[in-house]
């Protein structure tokens, strides 16, 4: 039941803007959708995100490092995407359980069984429907991120708190300020170095190949409008089996 819709990447690919630009294309088509972010998207999740990003947390550990973002996800599941997807409606999540395979299994080194135990307790075996990844190389990536950080953190800051994660839907409380980090900003994560980058990308790659039919890979480099077309178009056929609102939802 429902529609879930996952956005992966790297650092800067832009899955942020174009999980944004779709949610308000759906919403403009009354189709019933919520955005919604990893980690974070609950008020409990925004906390633990906040441990995870903390430049000062030089000495987790990766396997605190993964359990703390299956807990994010965890509530993310039970408090927000289950229950949206059982009134039948899309959702849309910046980054999901693909994730931690990429950075905590192919990028750390975690071992990928225990990871899908660990994933499939934390999800209840929850996969997307669809997986957007837009592609692009980590030098690219890590570029744009920086130029962002240094030319337009002000917009790009006033932008991520506009496009929101937007649970109130579903009765959540609105997050307050501090709680929306930017894209702009530098965290604990990025800094890490290329090779670990690169592990990431290729562990990307690898979990495309295991499982074809539910991602979509898209070139990054594109115009955003062009990207943003063709997430459309990926979209569409899956619409047929949501209903949108005006037709008595
Ligand atoms: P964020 O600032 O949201 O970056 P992005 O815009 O690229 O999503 O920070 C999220 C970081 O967390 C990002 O570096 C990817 C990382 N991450 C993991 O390492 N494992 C995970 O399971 C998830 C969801 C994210």
């Amino acid at each position: 039941m429902g529609l879930f819709i996952t956005f992966e990447g790297l650092e800067g690919c832009g899955k942020s803007t174009q999980a944004r630009l779709l949610y308000e294309r759906l919403q403009a088509r009354d189709y019933p959708v919520i955005l919604t972010r990893e980690p974070g998207g609950t008020r409990i999740g925004e906390l633990i995100r906040r441990i995870l990003v903390d430049l000062q947390h030089t000495e987790m550990a990766a396997t605190t490092e993964t359990l703390l973002f299956s807990a994010a996800r965890a509530q993310l599941v039970n408090e927000l995407i289950q229950p949206y997807l059982n009134t039948g409606g899309i959702v849309l999540c910046d980054r999901y359980a693909d994730s931690t395979y990429a950075y905590q299994g192919y990028g750390l080194g975690h071992d990928l069984d225990q990871l899908y135990a660990i994933i499939k307790v934390a999800t209840g075996g929850l996969m997307p429907d669809l997986t957007i990844y837009l592609d692009l190389t980590p030098e690219e990536g890590l570029e744009r991120k920086q130029r962002a950080r240094s030319g337009h953190a002000a917009n790009d800051i006033e932008q991520r708190r506009k496009a929101g994660i937007i649970p109130t839907s579903v009765g959540l409380p609105p997050f307050s300020a501090p709680s929306v980090s930017s894209g702009a900003e530098w965290n604990r994560l990025d800094a890490r170095d290329l090779v670990y980058h690169h592990r990431v990308a290729a562990g990307f790659h690898e979990l495309i190949q295991r499982e074809p039919e539910r991602w979509r890979v898209l070139d990054a480099r594109l115009p955003i409008d062009q990207v943003m077309q063709e997430v459309e178009a990926a979209v569409e056929p899956l619409l047929a089996g949501v209903t949108q609102l005006k037709d008595g939802r």
